[in-house]
């Protein structure tokens, strides 16, 4: 009897380290990250949706909607925000500044998100 006692905490060790590693696995498995895996596009993303709305779903007309929107026109209309070549007076109150820090590769990354 006292040896089946022993067993049954020398068998509980391992069952208690798997819940931590189970804790741990899901704790890491539940960060806000993008599809793309990327934290830098996730937080930029974040910030484009206060304007443009969750997803790109854009419910005000001032925003337009960018949810199902070519990659490749995404990329163009990024790069002449940056560059100010896209210069109406909404392009300039609202997506120059949103624009300005943007490097090819973070354009490149937004737009395939
Ligand atoms: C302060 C509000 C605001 C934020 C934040 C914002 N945008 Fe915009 N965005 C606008 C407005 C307004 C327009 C329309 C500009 C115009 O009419 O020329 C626009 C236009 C665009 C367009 C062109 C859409 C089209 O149909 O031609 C793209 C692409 C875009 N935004 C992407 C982004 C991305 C990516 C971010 C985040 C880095 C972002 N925007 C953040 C307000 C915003």
């Amino acid at each position: 009897m006292r040896d089946s006692k022993a067993w049954r905490r020398i068998l509980s060790i391992p069952a208690a380290l798997g819940l931590v590693a189970l804790t741990v696995a899901a704790c890491g498995g539940a960060r806000p990250e993008s599809s793309s895996g990327d934290p830098t596009v996730a937080g930029t993303v974040h910030v484009c949706s206060s304007c443009h709305g969750p997803d790109g779903r854009s419910i005000s007309p001032t925003f337009p909607r960018l949810a199902a929107q070519q990659k490749d026109y995404l990329v163009a209309q990024l790069q002449a925000f940056r560059d100010k070549t896209r210069a109406d007076p909404h392009a300039q109150t609202y997506m120059w500044g949103m624009a300005a820090q943007l490097s090819d590769q973070n354009i490149d990354a937004i737009a395939t998100y």
